[in-house]
């Protein structure tokens, strides 16, 4: 059989990362955060003085750049060169920029090729805004991952609380909302349910209630393939 892809795709706090890493650690498989990779392109425009509006110097970072990940039990770690970023990648000044850097279609373009690349050898779990839709749109599993927003923003801030990043919950509320209304209605590659994607609303869901769920969804679609 084929290598097995799931796309794990969905809002801003549905619990996506968190699940797909546990999910990739229970099977043994890879976990590739894709918001990670637009993360760290927003990083080095930040620390570089290159303002998003700046396609081209944008464009030539992410073409330039090299992002790695160690996927240890229970910690994933972001790379860029041999620098751990996982920390500096999640603050909110790195989070006002990325929406617009990952509006930049060149850039898409880039870390699409960059993405197919890594998830070609191996049994992967693929998490992001387009991963059903644009970027493996023939893998065997699709999950859409929503919940309320107050749930939502209340695990952005016990994770923001638990990096040591300072954080509060209105605020949050409010760049949640408005980042999913501009990943949603941007041009390039928006954050949309692909048609064949399974709804996993996991509003009243513990993490290992949804890890339970899509290891279960996994091993089912695995069974399903080899009995065809
Ligand atoms: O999942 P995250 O919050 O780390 O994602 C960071 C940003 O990157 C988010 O605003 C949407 C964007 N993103 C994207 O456009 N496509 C992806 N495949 C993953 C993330």
């Amino acid at each position: 059989m084929e290598r097995f892809i799931v796309t794990i795709d969905g809002t801003s706090g549905s619990g996506k990362s968190t699940t797909a890493k546990k999910s990739a650690d229970r099977l043994g498989w890879f976990y590739l955060n894709t918001g990670a990779m637009y993360r760290a392109v927003a990083l080095m425009c930040l620390r570089k003085g290159i303002l998003p509006e700046d396609h081209q110097m944008v464009e030539k970072i992410a073409r330039k750049i090299n992002i790695s990940f160690q996927n240890v039990k229970d910690t994933h770690h972001v790379l860029i060169d041999n620098e751990d970023v996982s920390v500096e990648i999640k603050t909110p000044e790195v989070t006002k920029m990325v929406s617009p850097i990952a509006n930049i279609k060149e850039v898409r373009k880039i870390l699409v090729e960059k993405q197919r690349k890594i998830a070609n050898n191996q049994e992967c779990i693929c998490e992001g805004r387009d991963m059903g839709t644009v970027v493996f749109p023939d893998a065997q599993l699709k999950i859409f991952m929503d919940a309320d927003v107050d749930v939502r923003s209340e695990r952005r801030y016990k994770e923001l609380k638990a990096f040591g990043i300072p954080a509060e919950i209105d605020k949050i509320r409010d760049a949640l909302l408005k980042r999913d209304a501009y990943d949603s209605t941007r041009k390039n590659s928006p954050l949309k349910k692909a048609k064949d994607a399974i709804l996993l609303n996991t509003t009243n869901m513990s993490i290992e209630d949804e890890v339970n769920w899509v290891v279960k969804k996994i091993q089912e679609t695995l069974v399903s393939l080899q009995n065809k």
